[in-house]
């Protein structure tokens, strides 16, 4: 009994895998990204984000038990994320997946998309399991949340760090916004940042307690960059971006000194929870914003230096996927933790 079937719809990916609990094996990912549909309104507009979900829901769960080379039969268990996300995109999968559940009388079982995420650490590249350590400490940081955990074992870890307003990854793309990089910004701005190899030229004040607190703030230094770029000419307090004025040259300088600033606060919360949390034998790294290579290397230095194991799975397993939801479902069906099918987004 170890054949699970992962769906994910939280926000704007349509996701589908299936995992292989007993031979500790991803045997299928496929997403559809909706990135297209929202690019041009500049965020996640949540009315297209359920509607595209509808439309690609069977079509992707279908191809995931294809390349799988599973039929729906041969499932045990359905793993669907239940919450947090936006409630229409999350009903979409969650309904398919209780219908499955039903029709096809298999166990349900439900999973916090910020759970998956912290164990998708444990998804490698070849499609096989990583074994990172426990303890460990997670740093998570998303479009939506950035959170440092204490994870003590699968399904136990509290929560030691968490941003007091927005994420890392709303950071980088609302300052992507306004030097013309559209939406998402995060990898653009660190595509940016090479151009000018990773330099700090405007030194964007990093967040006050540093190194007194694991917890983080953005807003601060969104509202600094723009600022910074009003008095450059480059932005109008009432008007928005001042385009002519936005140089490539600018866009790098401002996407290298965002960069090394965002890594400099992520460093300085890892070191702090190293010291914090001694018996932690490892860092990993997930969520959207862990894709960002600069970070991931100053992550790992740091981690080093403190004798700790770095763990950051590859970008695929990073953006929201469901590669993530089956394997987080596989422990849980292990611990026999399963749903009911009157399972909802607030349960
Ligand atoms: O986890 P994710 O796919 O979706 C959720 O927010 O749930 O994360 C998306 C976020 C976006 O804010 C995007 O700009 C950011 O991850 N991101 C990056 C990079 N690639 C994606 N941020 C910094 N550097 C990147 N290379």
């Amino acid at each position: 009994m170890s054949i699970i079937l992962g769906i994910e719809t939280s926000c704007d990916e349509t996701a589908a895998a299936v995992y292989d609990s007993e031979n500790k094996k991803l045997l299928s990912n496929t997403v559809f990204s909706q990135i297209k549909l929202h690019e041009i309104y500049g965020g996640v507009v949540p009315e297209i984000a359920s509607r595209s979900h509808l439309e690609k829901m069977d079509i992707i769960v279908d191809s995931a038990l294809k390349q799988a080379n599973k039929t729906l039969e041969e499932i045990n268990y359905i793993a669907v994320t239940n919450k947090p996300g936006l409630v229409g995109s999350l009903l979409v999968g969650l309904c398919f997946a209780k219908t499955l559940a039903y029709a096809k009388n298999k166990k349900l079982i439900g999973i916090n998309h910020l759970e998956a995420h912290i164990f998708s650490s444990f998804l490698k590249s070849d499609n096989s399991i990583e074994k990172v350590p426990f303890p460990h400490i997670c740093l998570s940081a998303s479009g939506g949340s950035t959170v440092l955990y204490y994870v003590k074992n699968f399904g136990e870890y509290e929560i030691i760090g968490q941003t007091t307003d927005d994420a890392a990854g709303e950071a980088f793309d609302k300052i992507a916004k306004i030097i013309g990089f559209g939406y998402p910004g995060g990898a653009k701005i660190e595509q940016a940042a090479s151009q000018v190899e990773f330099k700090d030229f405007y030194k964007y004040p990093r967040t006050k307690n540093l190194t007194k607190s694991l917890d983080f703030t953005f807003s601060g230094l969104k509202t600094a960059v723009m600022y910074d770029l009003v008095k450059k000419g480059a932005y109008d307090l009432n008007k928005g971006p001042i385009w002519n004025n936005i140089t490539p040259e600018l866009q790098n300088k401002v996407s290298g000194s965002l960069l090394v600033c965002i890594a400099d606060i992520f460093q300085a919360k890892a070191e702090l929870a190293f010291k914090k949390y001694p018996q932690a034998k490892a860092l990993t790294f997930v969520g959207g914003v862990a894709c960002n290579n600069y970070i991931s290397e100053r992550l790992k230095n740091i981690s080093q230096k403190y004798d700790k194991s770095f763990i950051t799975p590859p970008c695929k397993f990073c953006a929201d996927n469901a590669a993530m939801i089956a394997f987080t479902g596989a422990y849980k069906a292990k611990q026999n933790k399963f749903s009911d099918l009157d399972l909802d987004v607030f349960k």
